[in-house]
């Protein structure tokens, strides 16, 4: 009794001093040493998890040094500590000084000893900073701590609690608010806060220490009971104005009463404020839907509040959960929040997973509480439609996250420290992780202008360069002059080679890395009207391509049959956006040495197959590449010949042979009943493997009818008997029906 009225006396003296003589040490002080014994050590994060840690303590007196020694080597002698500064301030309503350093460039995933120095009774602890791509991640979420400061029965079950968080060997705590009394009724006096603050803290200091000396570092929110009112309305008083003990015993990354930790890459806490010394609309939601936003690369958002949306003991229609949940819950919904946590009503609780208010197994979100860890319980309404699993029991959560290959995983386990007896559902969550996010990317990427043969018709292809949330995707292009990396496709020119481009996509996030590799067929320019045929000696590969205005439909035919009209390979299909087509099939083996009658039309017309090619499987010296019919020497796109003008003939062909060849094209024009009414033909020396062009002009012929004539293309290599190479009819106007 004697010593709590001489340190009442004492705390009396020193808030005379803190309000008269602001930043001057006390003189009368009769004794130094004790009054600057660190007491009351918390740790907190103003910055990086992986870089700093914040160490504060509580002196009766100011500090005109605040200092604290560290090092990462346990063997140091204390001469090899660092030293470290930060300032010692006081605040009016209290007797405490708090003193804070900031430590800053530290080393991640590493054990720092840490040194409060004191002449007789100096503070020794360690600590471990985050590391940087931590594959296990335990955490406690606690909740309503508050006591009076007298209160020894619960003072003493708070210690239990914190210990029994200790033993778990946490990374950090998350708090979720109501901490102390600085409001309750009748109790707001100066003396019975100090009583509550300081209560907490002691007893913090006392309990919430691994067996090994590890202090654990807090995550803190406030709650209604941490500031002077429970309620502040948007913009009235300043958060740290309102709750001083919070804001000035907590060093945190902001004032405000809203911020955001990362600890490692995976795992994004998002502390806010539902409403009590912040308001929980305007600002504070705009600033969560931007922090959602920016984070949406992490695989775990963790948002956490003291007054949560679904409560199990309050009315659902208080103002602190509507705000919260009008305001914050379609933003979680919508950015994909794994995981709310919350407070306030004394109890233990479970949700349904949850969206758009109503339970959706699929994508609803669960949201755990609701304080009860110390303070007073309450009983839980256990037939709300929300509740999964509730109890009138003291309680705080273990989560650990933990990385596998490809997804990781978040385990929940409700801890019940004073009924060791009672067991309450843990669950999981799953979440795809780095792996995972490059193994989703590396699936679902896939280039859209390219067609089931791999062949490319646009004059660019969309290269993405960030996958599923935020992967990173580069790409190497085997023919940069081809395909750029940008996706611009540059085609080869009429006459030269089709060819096939590489594209490798390196998909990497973190230290997860795939590539992927798509072959690009990329053709040679077609003139405006064109079709063509390509014969593969080795492969027996067949591929026909060509532009629209060749037969000007959307509806593209391609007809195969042996020379007797059995049906080999029959396809349609659309044109694509540049009005191009492309066909491409296989012979079958049992009929290579066959001749085929490849013929192509277009669907709707009145005769739809107009041109035909044949195919001679057992390949001559010489295959013609493309054939062009026009009414014009420059090749304008035409539907139709027309009997009664020139027909222009542009052959391209290529020597499958190592030999130059001779090559005789022959034009010849048939009537109706089969019969030669006219011959042309063009003597063509072809390089061996090189590509040869010939062009034949077909005159009208007077005194006959045209209509109902057709061509015939041949090329003799001087070798094989001539066959007949393409096809084509020549109609009256009048008889189309366009
Ligand atoms: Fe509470
Ligand atoms: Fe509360």
């Amino acid at each position: 009794m004697k010593k709590a009225k001489s340190r009442i006396g004492l705390l009396i003296i020193s808030m005379l001093i803190t309000l008269m003589f602001f930043s001057i040490p006390s003189p009368i002080a009769a004794d130094v040493s004790s009054a600057t014994i660190p007491r009351q050590v918390v740790l907190t994060w103003q910055g990086s998890t992986q870089t700093t840690m914040t160490v504060t303590w509580r002196t009766d007196e100011r500090l005109p040094n605040a200092k604290i020694l560290y090092t990462s080597n346990p063997d140091a002698d204390i001469e090899d500590y660092q030293e470290a500064f930060g300032s010692s301030e006081t605040f009016e309503g209290t007797a405490a000084w708090i003193n804070s350093v900031e430590l800053t460039g530290l080393t991640p995933g590493t054990e720092y000893y840490v040194i409060i120095p004191h002449e007789t009774k100096e503070e020794r602890f360690k600590f471990r900073t985050a590391p940087e791509n931590p594959e296990k991640v335990v955490f406690i979420a606690v909740s309503d701590l508050h006591l009076n400061g007298t209160d020894t029965k619960g003072r003493e079950r708070r210690r239990t609690v914190m210990r029994a968080m200790a033993e778990e060997n946490p990374d950090f705590v998350i708090m979720v608010g109501d901490l102390w009394y600085h409001n309750n009724g009748g109790i707001n006096d100066s003396d019975s806060v100090n009583a509550s603050v300081d209560g907490f803290f002691d007893d913090l200091h006392q309990a919430l220490i691994t067996s090994d000396g590890r202090r654990i570092p807090v995550v803190p929110v406030e709650g209604n009971h941490d500031g002077m009112k429970s309620f502040v309305q948007a913009g009235q008083t300043p958060a740290k104005e309102n709750a001083p003990f919070f804001y000035n015993r907590f060093k945190l990354p902001s004032e405000e009463g809203c911020y955001v930790l990362q600890y490692g890459p995976d795992l994004t806490l998002i502390g806010l404020n539902s409403g009590h010394s912040a308001d929980s609309q305007g600002n504070h939601t705009a600033w969560l839907e931007q922090t959602l936003e920016q984070y949406q690369s992490s695989e775990w958002i963790i948002p956490f509040h003291h007054a949560g949306p679904y409560p199990c003991y309050r009315s659902l229609n208080e103002t602190y959960e509507t705000r919260v949940r009008t305001n914050w819950v379609p933003l979680y919904e919508q950015y994909g929040v794994d995981l709310v946590i919350s407070g306030h009503d004394h109890a233990y609780k479970r949700t349904y997973p949850i969206r758009n208010n109503q339970i959706d197994y699929e994508n609803g979100i669960v949201y755990i509480g609701d304080g009860g860890s110390v303070a007073r319980l309450r009983e839980p309404d256990l037939s709300r439609w929300y509740i999964f699993e509730a109890a009138k029991e003291y309680n705080f959560f273990k989560l650990t996250m933990t990385q596998e290959e490809g997804y990781s995983m978040l385990y929940v386990e409700p801890v019940f420290p004073l009924n060791k007896a009672l067991v309450a559902t843990p669950f999981y969550l799953m979440s795809s992780n780095d792996m995972g996010d490059v193994m989703r990317t590396e699936k679902e990427l896939t280039l859209s202008e390219l067609n089931d043969e791999g062949v490319v018709f646009a004059n660019s292809i969309n290269l993405p360069t960030k996958g599923f949330r935020n992967t990173n995707i580069t790409w190497h292009s085997s023919h940069p002059d081809i395909i750029a990396v940008d996706g611009t496709v540059n085609r080869p020119k009429l006459g030269e080679e089709n060819v096939i481009v590489t594209l490798t996509a390196t998909i990497t996030k973190g230290e997860a890395s795939v590539t992927k590799e798509f072959k690009v067929q990329v053709l040679e320019s077609l003139g405006p009207e064109g079709i063509g045929m390509w014969v593969s000696k080795d492969t027996k590969e067949v591929l026909i391509k060509g532009n629209y205005e060749f037969l000007g439909s959307n509806e593209i035919a391609l007809l195969v049959t042996d020379k007797t009209g059995n049906i080999k390979y029959v396809h349609q299909k659309s044109r694509d956006a540049l009005g191009q087509f492309q066909f491409s099939f296989k012979i079958h083996e049992d009929t290579m040495g066959e001749e085929y009658i490849l013929q192509i039309g277009a669907r709707g017309r009145e005769i739809p197959y107009e041109t035909k090619f044949y195919l001679t499987t057992a390949a001559t010296d010489i295959t013609v590449r493309s054939v062009v019919f026009s009414n014009s020497l420059n090749g304008e796109p035409i539907n139709r010949l027309l009997p009664d003008e020139n027909t222009y003939i542009h052959v391209s062909m290529f020597n499958n042979t190592e030999e130059d060849i001779d090559a005789l094209i022959v034009a010849a024009l048939y009537d109706s009943n089969n019969r030669v009414i006219d011959i042309v033909m063009e003597k063509e020396d072809v390089a061996g493997n090189e590509l040869g062009n010939a062009y034949l002009i077909i005159p009208p012929v007077d005194g006959i009818d045209l209509d109902e004539c057709f061509i015939k293309l041949f090329i003799w290599d001087g070798v094989s008997s001539m066959k007949p190479l393409a096809e084509r009819k020549l109609y009256n106007v009048t008889n189309l029906s366009e």
